[in-house]
Order: structure tokens, then sequence, then C-alpha cells
């Protein structure tokens, strides 16, 4: 065992994290001093792996609203074969975030034909219908962000997407959209959307692709996603950086701090002695803690 000065001790360490020297508190105590690294990073992953999403990818797509018949032809009707386009698209976001998946999906689903579906489709939009959804996104309050896919379906959104927008309020979040789409683009979706939740905050950062190139567009969804600052890859390498930065923690009594050593020579000594225990001492009145 070692024998340090209190004012050593109070030096070593309040010079290393930058601490006012009266935070320590040590006369005639044992203090235990550790690298407290390993455990910091532990709990950091912890919490990471723990932590719910305040991402949301909610999306529509055909095939996930289809009564599905072994006899559709599937050259004719490629749509309707589960995960669908925008299905797809939604799960690579899903993958590069971390958030929390929804698929919209309505209680009366759409043939699995493709001209009855456009048939009963063009009727809904005819008819601004609202198709009453399964369910809602429970605990919506947890989301600031909001990736929200769907189909073009006749020059604009499903009517479905209506229903969910009406349902969930997603004012105040920040929503990003993501399309699949014929021939026509996006066309008057965007406008369908902002009418439908006027209070939401809906970047022009859009992602879309035509039909026939959403099964290869896993590397261009997932850069979209990065591109906008929500990957899940970054974010755990930055909180990785943060524990890895030199810890220590010191036990006095039945305290324990932890501090952030600084890069200097002080810092590296004691970090090398480490684990350590010492016995302190008042040295002077200019450093006592009472
Ligand atoms: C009912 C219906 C209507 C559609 N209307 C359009 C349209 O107006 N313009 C367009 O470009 N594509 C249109 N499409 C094609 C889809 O937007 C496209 O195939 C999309 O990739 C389908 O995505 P999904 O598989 O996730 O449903 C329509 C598809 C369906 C089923």
């Amino acid at each position: 065992m070692e024998k340090m000065y209190a004012a050593c001790l109070t030096l070593a360490v309040a010079v290393s994290a930058g601490m006012p020297a009266q935070n320590v508190q040590a006369s005639e105590e044992l203090v235990g001093i550790q690298a407290a690294l390993e455990s910091q990073a532990e709990e950091a992953a912890e919490q990471n792996t723990e932590a719910q999403s305040d991402i949301l990818i909610a999306y529509f797509t055909w095939a996930e609203n289809a009564v599905i018949d072994e006899t559709v032809d599937a050259v004719t009707s490629p749509s309707v074969t589960e995960p669908g386009n925008v299905g797809q698209l939604a799960g690579w976001v899903q993958e590069e975030t971390g958030g929390d998946l929804f698929s919209i999906k309505v209680t009366d689903p759409y043939p699995a034909d493709w001209d009855a579906c456009l048939e009963r489709a063009n009727e809904e939009r005819g008819n601004n219908a609202r198709p009453e959804l399964e369910e809602n996104v429970s605990g919506l309050e947890q989301y600031e962000t909001v990736f929200l896919g769907y189909p073009n379906w006749w020059y604009g959104v499903p009517m479905a997407l209506l229903s969910f927008l009406e349902d969930n309020d997603l004012s105040g979040k920040d929503v990003y959209l993501f399309c699949s789409h014929g021939t026509g683009g996006l066309a008057n979706s965007v406008e369908q959307i902002a009418e439908a939740s006027p209070e939401t905050v809906i970047s022009d950062n859009i992602f879309d692709c035509y039909e026939e190139d959403a099964s290869s567009s896993e590397d261009a969804i997932r850069s979209w996603a990065s591109d906008l600052g929500y990957s899940r890859q970054k974010e755990t390498e930055s909180d990785v950086s943060t524990a890895e930065q030199r810890q220590i923690s010191v036990q006095f009594g039945e305290n324990t701090a932890v501090y952030i050593l600084n890069d200097g020579s002080a810092a590296d000594s004691l970090y090398e002695m480490l684990p350590l225990t010492v016995e302190v001492e008042d040295y002077s009145n200019n450093e006592k803690n009472d």
C-alpha cells in the first residue's frame, strides 16, 4: 500500500479531470483508484442495445395488403409477392437506422389481381375514401423521426396512407418520404401527404425509385438514410469512442467518482499505476475538505 498526501492525490485527480480540488474528500482515508474503461464501455454498449428507438419506419406495400391467391401469375403481378417493393425498401431503412418497423395494413385487403386492385384503388380515390386500418402505431410519442414509405397509386398515395396520417398524428416530427413507382414518379403524393398532415415537418430530400429498380436499391437507400444522419453504424461508433476515453473510478469511503483523464504526462503516469489503493492524510490547511 502506498501512502500519499491528500494534496498530491487531489492535485493528480483534479488536474487530470479539471475538477475543483475541494471535490475530492480525503482525510486519513483509503482511496481506491482503478481504470473504469471496461465497465464504462460495457455500460455504454448495454444502454445502446436497451435504448428504445426514436425512429419509426412506417410503410404501405400492396404485398402486405393483398389476399394472396396461389393462382396469381407472378409475371403479370410481380408486386404482389412479399415483401413488395416498398416493403423491401423499408426493411433496408430499418437495418440502416435501427428504427422500428410498422406495416400499414387495411382491414379489408385488396385483390391480388392487378386489374382488380387497380379498379378498387381507383374507386377509393374517386370517393376520397379512408380505408380502415388494422391498427395504429403504439407509443407514437416516443418517435421523433418517421420514415414513411408508399407506392404511387393512381398518381398519388394509396388512400390508406391518408387514413394512417389522420389516425396517427405526426405533428412536430421529422418525416422523410420514400416511394416506389411505375413511370409516374412521385406525382401528387407529396402534396397529398402535406395536406393530410399539415403540422408535420416533411423533408424535401425524398428517396424514390422505379419499380423495377427497387430490388437492387439496397445501397442507394441505405446511403440516403445514412447521409441524412440516421445510420445506426455511425451512432454505435461514436458511442464506443466516447466510452473509450480514459476513465478512472475513484472510491473513497462509500463514494465513487468517475473522471476522464486528460492527455498529460501526469495523467499517463497515474493511469499506468492502476489499480491503486492509497492512504491519504491532510497535508496542509490549504487543501483540506472541511
Ligand atoms: C393500384 C395501383 C395503382 C398504381 N398506380 C400507379 C401510378 O399511377 N403511377 C405509377 O408510376 N405507378 C403506379 N403503380 C405502380 C406501383 O407504384 C409500383 O409498382 C410500386 O413499385 C409498387 O410498390 P409495392 O410493391 O410496394 O406495392 C400502381 C400500382 C398499383 C397496384
